[in-house]
């Protein structure tokens, strides 16, 4: 079983296909890249895999069970993290609070 796996992925954005029927799996300790030109589709892909939108068609499932219809929160809680193109801190918060944000990311309080 793969550890990430996208199953026949699209996202529209009103007429526009960003991404078209996007299906690729990675398995655990691979280095998997993803390169295209601008407008590829690459960040879309990437918001999709972390929850930020939900596919237009198709499914993302991690470890097996599927991800593409839960909260970013939760599918960061399930192991996936990711970086921003474009840097987003939590602008009112130190960059002390910002990094105890990310790794008390499984405690209680
Ligand atoms: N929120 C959005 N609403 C409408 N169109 C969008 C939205 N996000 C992306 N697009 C469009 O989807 C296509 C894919 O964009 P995306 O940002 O995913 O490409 P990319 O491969 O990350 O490009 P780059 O290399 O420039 O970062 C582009 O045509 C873009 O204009
Ligand atoms: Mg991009």
């Amino acid at each position: 079983m793969s550890l990430l796996e996208v199953r026949g992925v699209s996202k529209f954005f009103g007429g526009l296909a960003a991404l078209n029927s996007v299906s690729f799996s990675v398995n655990k300790g691979e280095i998997f890249g993803l390169i295209g030109p601008n407008g590829a589709g690459k960040t879309t892909l990437f918001n999709v895999v972390n929850g930020f939108y939900k596919p237009s068609k198709g499914e993302v499932l991690f470890n097996g069970k599927r991800i593409s219809n839960l909260k970013p929160h939760q599918i960061c809680r399930l192991g996936i993290a990711r970086t921003f193109q474009v840097v987003k801190p939590l602008q009112r918060m130190t960059v002390l609070d910002n990094v105890i944000a990310s790794a008390f990311l499984r405690a209680k309080s």
